[in-house]
């Protein structure tokens, strides 16, 4: 990245990722200070067109008057809906309520919603944009690490149901991805760690040269800059080439869900609440992926998985079920939401299991027996 100066502050060349998918591509960049450049960006994709924003209360404050300014420094109207923050938000009251202010608003087919937030706002906004006037064009401006690198690409948008999480939704691709990695100077640690997680799944599940560069850099990617710039990118350039292969999850996108069969039923067993954040499900799910590939199935090194373990730790994650804050579900709770979650199969489950880092696969037969046995005696370890 070479370094250019524009205005006071020095803006790094951006990163660009194509997410490959026909009349459907679209750009990602990514780069520090780059939400200036997002009215710029918007006239230039869509000229004349007027924007809707939405967002939630923490955002709202940190960075709404940054996003409107750079809208109206490049003449394009907009018009926004603050939710609440949190999951809570993927609810059928919110999606109304967004849902009738783009209308109310005017917005019309050519005019696009901009979705500034992070994973929740994302997938609210981008399940509104797919359904208003049978479809709007939108934008995304993923402000936490796990809608950088994980949420805001690839098209899956979604609300939640009474009956679990992301039931209802669309596959509908974003126009334009724009992440500026400076707006993750506000996120609260806790939030950045558990995105870490969705970034060294990269890594773990196809990249073992990433996974070692993480490894060697890992304090410099927590501390900002252009590690973590390049982390991001990476981890974006992944996400890509995969969701290009297979936007539907048919197949190889699967992978992509490496750690969250066991990560979701933690997660779900926690009440999806804050004891609990989806990274940090994830990254004990990853250590339980990689050991119960290594112990039951003897597909892949131990020394692998504790590599795993102690990396994970070494961000500050979590690794073992016995590291979430009492009381810990019991064995029948877990394996009913893992069967919920995966619909076990004549006691057989899909998991996507390891060969070592870097070499996941999907694996359709999988024992529920054994994925019982493993995991109790995971809740018997102190
Ligand atoms: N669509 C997908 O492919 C996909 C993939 C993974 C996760 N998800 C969804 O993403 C959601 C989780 O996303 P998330 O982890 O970004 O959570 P989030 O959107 O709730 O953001 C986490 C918290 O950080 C705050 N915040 C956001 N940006 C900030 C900033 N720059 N500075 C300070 N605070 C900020 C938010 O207000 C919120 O309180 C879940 O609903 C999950 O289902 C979707
Ligand atoms: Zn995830």
């Amino acid at each position: 990245m070479t370094a250019t100066i524009r205005g006071a502050t020095m803006v790094a060349e951006p990163e660009l990722v194509q997410v490959g998918l026909g009349a459907r591509s679209y750009d990602i960049v990514i780069g520090r200070g780059l939400i200036g450049s997002l009215g710029a960006r918007i006239a230039a994709l869509r000229p004349g067109a007027k924007t809707f924003i939405v967002t939630d209360e923490n955002v709202a404050r940190h960075l709404l008057p940054t996003a409107t300014r750079t809208l109206d420094g490049a003449k394009v109207r907009h018009d926004a809906i603050v939710v609440p923050p949190g999951e809570s938000s993927k609810s059928f009251p919110v999606f109304e309520r967004v849902c009738e202010a783009i209308v109310a608003a005017r917005i019309e087919r050519g005019d696009l919603v901009v979705a500034l937030g992070g994973g929740v706002i994302g997938d609210l906004a981008g399940f509104a944009a797919s359904v208003v006037r049978r479809g709007l064009d939108y934008v995304q401006v993923p402000t936490t690490l796990l809608a950088q690198v994980d949420s805001s690409v690839g098209g899956k948008t979604a609300i939640d149901s009474s009956h679990g999480k992301n039931l209802i939704g669309a596959f509908h691709q974003p126009i334009l991805v724009v992440a500026d990695t400076a707006l993750l100077d506000t996120l609260p640690v806790r939030e950045f760690r558990a995105g870490y997680a969705e970034m060294v799944k990269y890594g773990l599940l196809g990249d073992l040269a990433f996974f070692d560069w993480l490894d060697a850099n890992l304090k410099d990617v927590f501390d900002g800059g252009v590690a973590r710039d390049r982390a991001i990118a990476v981890s974006c350039r992944a996400k890509a080439a995969i969701v290009a292969r297979d936007e539907r999850e048919t197949g190889d996108r699967q992978l992509l869900n490496l750690g969250h069969t066991f990560g979701h039923a933690l997660e779900a067993a926690c009440g999806y609440s804050d004891r609990l954040l989806h990274g940090e499900a994830i990254a004990i799910g990853m250590a339980l992926a990689f050991e119960f590939s290594a112990t039951r199935q003897g597909l892949c090194a131990k020394a692998e998985a504790g590599r795993v373990t102690r990396h994970l730790a070494a961000a500050g994650l979590p690794t073992r079920i016995q590291d979430i804050s009492p009381p810990l579900p019991s064995l029948e709770e877990l394996m009913e939401l893992i069967a919920q979650d995966k619909k076990i199969k004549r006691g057989r489950l899909t998991f996507i299991l390891v060969r070592g880092i870097g070499d996941a696969f999907i694996e359709t037969g999988v024992d529920a027996g054994e994925v019982r046995a493993f995991l109790s005696e995971k809740l018997a370890e102190r």
